[in-house]
């Protein structure tokens, strides 16, 4: 199978971006210069798993050129595709530079909020932060719908971790950041959840295998490539769950919104999807 023969129409995609640009309209956008009182920034509030669990978060965040060019290596927009391919690929990259605006924001707001509240020095944490983000990330997918999945439960999951994280904290400036954070993953979330919705109208059961394939080897971003991950994966579990599978449900609810009466096929999947919730 290769991503170009399973595209859903260019009208879908469009109609998906064109959502969720009109659900990020510039006069709600926020930046790292103003949108904090940097100088209040207090990393002594916190317990040493909170500051452990900021520095995970931000590591992750901040290997965005990796993810970025995921979506340049599997929807091209050059001369290696169709002109049907290119056009549907051209219409997503107005989501995919959105999108990596916001996530880049992500990752310099996590950096500032370090270098402000006494976590890190900037010049230490750039050399840190270069360790893991020279590191290959990639998402070896066949299917096109299969991205969306992955991103639709990653995207849940750390929206869940910031709400959750921001419960926790006691430094107002941390929590506001998180505040932020979350509702931006959000909406990458529900951009997600829209697009695997058509691929499901679109492609119906033939999406049935891809999206069991994602969630039987879900990982979440880093943690094949970043030293110590479990560990660390585990000891901030304990600050705020890191649990992607709580995400899981949501993929059932796409598919539960998006169709009136499961196949057989699809009802197996939701069985499967459950059961790795459980097992987790
Ligand atoms: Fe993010
Ligand atoms: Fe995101």
């Amino acid at each position: 199978m290769d991503i170009e023969s399973t595209l859903i129409p260019v009208e879908e995609v469009a109609e998906a971006v064109d959502g969720f640009l009109a659900a990020s309209p510039a006069a709600r956008a926020w930046d790292v210069e103003t949108a904090f009182d940097w100088s209040r920034a207090d990393a002594g509030r916190l317990t040493e798993g909170q500051r452990s669990a900021v520095q995970f978060v931000t590591l992750i965040e901040d290997h965005l050129p990796g993810y970025f060019e995921v979506y340049h290596r599997y929807f091209p927009v050059d001369d290696s595709v169709s002109r049907e391919a290119f056009v549907h690929n051209r219409e997503l990259y107005h989501f995919t530079v959105r999108w990596a605006l916001e996530e880049d924001t992500h990752a310099r707001a996590l950096t500032r909020y370090q270098e402000s509240a006494g976590i890190a020095e900037r010049s230490s944490l750039r050399t840190e932060l270069a360790i893991e983000g020279q590191k290959p990330f990639d998402l070896p997918y066949d299917h096109p719908v299969q991205f969306f999945a992955y991103a639709l439960v990653q995207e849940k999951a750390t929206q869940m971790y910031y709400q959750q994280l921001r419960d926790v904290v006691d430094d107002p400036v941390l929590a506001s950041v998180l505040a932020r954070l979350s509702r931006d993953e959000a909406r990458h979330f529900s951009f997600m959840a829209d697009v695997v919705g058509r691929y499901l109208r679109v492609h119906g059961d033939a999406t049935v295998e891809p999206i069991r394939d994602v969630i039987a080897n879900f990982r979440m971003p880093l943690a094949d490539t970043m030293r110590g991950y479990w560990r660390w994966a585990l000891k901030i579990a304990d600050v705020a769950s890191y649990d992607h599978t709580e995400a899981y449900e949501h993929l059932i609810k796409v598919i539960d919104r998006t169709v009136d009466t499961r196949t057989d096929r699809l009802d197996e999947l939701v069985r499967f999807i459950e059961e790795c919730h459980t097992l987790a």
